[in-house]
């Protein structure tokens, strides 16, 4: 049970219109805001928010969230609209930013009149904004996640297997990027390695239902799906697995097409819109016609796909011939750090002698470790990062819940990426702590966005 003293309610958008000094924040979209946050289990017509009034100066980020959580009933209706005295805004460019309040305590106020309609589980083992508070007031494109290579791909006792969880364990462990082959047979998409007869994983449309449970319960991440289309069909073949999955409301449409990388909005402000899956493409992508596939190499760039090479270069690849100014200016970037070894599956295509690519699982260990130590994942974020200024905004790995010293490095490589603490457990433990740890991380949220949000005013 979400701990009855504490609310998460509503948050507004809150336009910060900057040409001049005293521009006054009006709060936008209240109630449709309201609405549209995947808060389903709350259903009363007030809300708390966060009054800007009082954030004058930086020196006023010394306020502690309590006097800004202040509970005060505002219907839907208002259009409450706040002026800033800052004098500290003005350079500060037009753009929007969203603010997450928490509301006061029930009986303190008793002015949170929600009821929850749901007994539904309550997220489990994760914090909001990807587990990292302090990245709901990053943008989407300044984030290091790990990627679950071929996510679907965890068949026991086959070769061709990717991973060893599930895509549940796999989202509760902080996996944020989801990415998988995918071909289609009989007019289904499948998650098939390179055939179905040699590893199929089920239908695509049936791990995206497994997505959309895990972000009906997770109100409070993004997560991305990047999709293999190794059959090169149109991308038109695909929707109908989307439609009929139940992510249609989740999928994220970008402002800009292709959107550069400092044209992303913050966590916060997808987990506000409730706009929570990013969904690229590698080929064959037409956002004209399906806006919410992006084309994944308009936006970011490889390294060398499926290496066998354990000194993993951080050298761009794919997209052929892109401008490697455009490719440090606007583009994001995905690291592949799975080491591959080749096998021989004629004996199962029938195809006499056709080789595959499997991962090394010998080496897995090794690959996906957190020293910086040749062939380690740590090596490449920190190779990378000198070579391109920022670190991998994806690190796409194998067996995740493998490393060295132990499950979670790979996580621990993350964190050093984006400049924080991991400090959680890994892998495949379902943690089920409850209130505390969901009262703590609603307080750091809220925390969060309130004191980023004192800075930029
Ligand atoms: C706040 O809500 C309570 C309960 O609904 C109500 O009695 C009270 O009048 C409200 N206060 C304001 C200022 O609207
Ligand atoms: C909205 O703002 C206008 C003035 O800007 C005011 O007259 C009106 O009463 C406000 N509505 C609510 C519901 O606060
Ligand atoms: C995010 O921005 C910070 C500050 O500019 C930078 O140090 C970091 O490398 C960036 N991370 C990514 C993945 O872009
Ligand atoms: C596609 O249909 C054929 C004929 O019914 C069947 O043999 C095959 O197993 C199907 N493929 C998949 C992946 O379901
Ligand atoms: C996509 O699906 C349509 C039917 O909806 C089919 O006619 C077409 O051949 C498919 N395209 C590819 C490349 O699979
Ligand atoms: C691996 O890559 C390194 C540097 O990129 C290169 O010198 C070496 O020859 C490669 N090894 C193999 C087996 O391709
Ligand atoms: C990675 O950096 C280390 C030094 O930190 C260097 O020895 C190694 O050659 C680099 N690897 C690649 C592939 O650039
Ligand atoms: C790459 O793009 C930059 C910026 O758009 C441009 O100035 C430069 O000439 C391009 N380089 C090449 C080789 O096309
Ligand atoms: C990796 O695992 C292998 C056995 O599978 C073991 O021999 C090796 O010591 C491990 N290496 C590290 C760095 O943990």
């Amino acid at each position: 049970m979400l701990p009855s003293s504490l609310w998460l309610l509503c948050l507004a958008a809150i336009r910060v219109r900057s040409q001049t000094t005293n521009q006054a924040i009006s709060f936008t979209n209240t109630f449709s805001t309201l609405s549209s946050i995947p808060t389903s289990d709350f259903t009363g017509s007030q809300f708390t928010y966060i009054s800007p009034t009082g954030q004058s100066t930086l020196s006023s980020s010394s306020t502690s969230i309590s006097s800004y959580g202040e509970a005060s009933n505002s219907t839907a209706t208002s259009n409450a609209t706040a002026t800033s005295s800052s004098t500290s805004q003005t350079t500060r460019s037009s753009s929007s930013q969203s603010l997450f309040a928490i509301g006061g305590t029930v009986s303190a106020t008793g002015t949170a009149t929600g009821s929850r309609t749901s007994t539904a589980a309550l997220p489990s083992n994760t914090l909001p904004c990807n587990n990292y508070p302090e990245f709901c007031n990053r943008k989407y494109s300044n984030i290091t996640e790990v990627c679950a290579h071929n996510s679907a791909f965890s068949i026991k006792n086959n070769a061709a297997s990717n991973q060893a969880l599930s895509i549940t364990d796999q989202l509760n462990d902080g996996i944020r990027m989801l990415q998988g082959e995918t071909h289609r047979v009989n007019d289904t998409i499948y998650n098939c390695h390179t055939s179905c007869s040699l590893l199929n994983a089920g239908t695509w449309q049936a791990s995206l239902e497994t997505l959309v449970s895990w972000l009906d319960q997770n109100p409070y991440d993004v997560v991305t799906w990047l999709i293999v289309n190794s059959d090169y069909v149109w991308v038109e073949n695909y929707t109908a697995s989307v439609e009929a999955s139940g992510i249609m409301p989740y999928l994220y449409i970008p402002e800009f097409r292709p959107q550069h990388r400092d044209q992303w909005p913050t966590l916060g402000e997808m987990i506000l819109s409730g706009k929570r899956v990013v969904m690229f493409m590698d080929y064959n992508a037409n956002p004209a016609s399906v806006p919410y596939i992006l084309d994944e190499f308009t936006h970011m760039w490889e390294t060398p796909f499926s290496p066998t090479n354990q000194s993993f270069p951080c050298t761009q690849q794919r997209p052929p011939g892109l401008n490697q100014t455009v490719a440090r200016d606007q583009y994001m970037y995905l690291a592949n750090h799975n080491l591959n070894t080749a096998i021989d599956i004629g004996a199962i295509t029938g195809s006499g002698s056709s080789s595959l690519l499997v991962p090394n699982s010998a080496e897995v260990n090794v690959t996906n470790g957190q020293y910086d130590q040749f062939g380690q994942l740590e090596a490449a974020r920190s190779n990378c990062t000198a070579e391109w200024d920022r670190p991998p905004n994806f690190l796409l790995v194998d067996y995740y819940n493998i490393g060295d010293p132990g499950p979670g490095s790979v996580f621990e490589v993350a964190a050093r990426a984006n400049g924080v603490t991991y400090n959680r457990r890994c892998c495949g433990i379902t943690s089920q702590s409850g209130s505390s740890s969901m009262k703590i991380s609603f307080a750091a949220l809220g925390a969060a966005i309130v004191f980023s949000a004192l800075l930029a005013w």
